[in-house]
């Protein structure tokens, strides 16, 4: 078998008196596109904190194409993992355009003189990161706003900014952490249709949600997420038919839930008799 692209071994995090990574493994091959579910404060995001060195675990180790990363986020950017945030940080006060490329100088070659005398090679490099940004906001889908301000932008087309400037560093993989929370039914099946085009250039994804529809229709694998734990993780067809994940989210098993309806339709109609 092949390394996997990105492999999570047993990774929990502490704080203070708070477990809220209990040993969390996750393997994500490439080409694929891994879900992860949960309730709240499951610890997905504090996972995605680990993968990319914003949290160091307290156990565990990441491995990015077969070498162990080594906290610092910026290393790991450059290393080729690219997030997005679950609250959106974009640079609000610089353009559309201005915020791809700030993704892009990641990629580029020039030491501090180049930039320091805008020398020929400088102005290369500018024009390049300026070309591939413009790409970019267009594979997402952005047209015609690159020179607004980005915090003029619908909440749903930063989602996709925040998305075009995690690509810009020419990521192996992509995390992100509930790219359609606030979009319409329309831009979120617009997103589940750029996370597949993203997969077909070649860069691995894992996507935290909640919209379960989303994540079943869009994934070839899921893991479940439930107090820092992992529940479950396999194909769509395997979690969504699994009971504990069915508890998991409706906090009782199936039976139950059905029976407190029943109880609650049997209750409506002794009222009115
Ligand atoms: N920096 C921190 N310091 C202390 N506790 C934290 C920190 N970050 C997260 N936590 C706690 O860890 C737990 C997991 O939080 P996390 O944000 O990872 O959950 P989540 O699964 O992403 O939830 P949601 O679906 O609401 O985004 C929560 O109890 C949270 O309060
Ligand atoms: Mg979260």
């Amino acid at each position: 078998m092949s390394t996997p692209v990105l492999e999570a071994r047993d990774v929990s995090m502490v704080f203070g008196g708070l477990k809220a990574l209990k040993g969390v493994t996750l393997t994500l091959e490439e080409g694929k596109i891994v879900g992860l579910i949960g309730p709240n404060g499951a610890g997905k995001t504090t996972f995605f904190n680990c993968l990319t060195g914003l949290y160091t675990p307290t156990t565990g180790e990441v491995l990015l194409k077969g070498n162990v990363l080594h906290g610092d986020p910026a290393k790991v950017t450059a290393a080729g993992l690219a997030r997005t945030f679950q609250n959106i940080r974009l640079f609000p006060s610089m353009t559309v355009l201005e915020n791809v490329m700030v993704g892009r100088h990641v990629r580029m070659k020039q030491g501090p003189l180049a930039s320091l005398f805008h020398g020929p090679a400088y102005q290369r490099g500018e024009k390049a990161a300026r070309e591939r940004s413009r790409e970019l906001l267009a594979f997402v889908g952005l047209n015609g706003v690159d020179d607004e301000l980005s915090r003029n932008l619908p909440y749903g087309d930063q989602r996709r900014l925040e998305i075009a400037r995690a690509l810009a560093t020419d990521p192996a993989v992509l995390l992100l952490d509930e790219p359609t929370a606030g979009m319409n039914p329309q831009e979120t099946e617009a997103t589940q249709q750029l996370i597949f085009r993203i997969r077909d250039t070649g860069v691995s994804v894992v996507v935290i949600e909640h919209d379960i529809k989303f994540i079943f229709g869009l994934c070839d694998s899921v893991s479940v997420l439930v107090q820092g734990e992992l529940l479950v993780e396999g194909s769509p067809e395997v979690v969504r038919a699994d009971p504990r994940v069915i508890e998991a989210y409706l906090g009782k098993p199936p039976e139950e839930v059905q029976h407190d309806v029943e109880a609650a339709a049997a209750s409506v109609e002794e009222e009115q008799a």
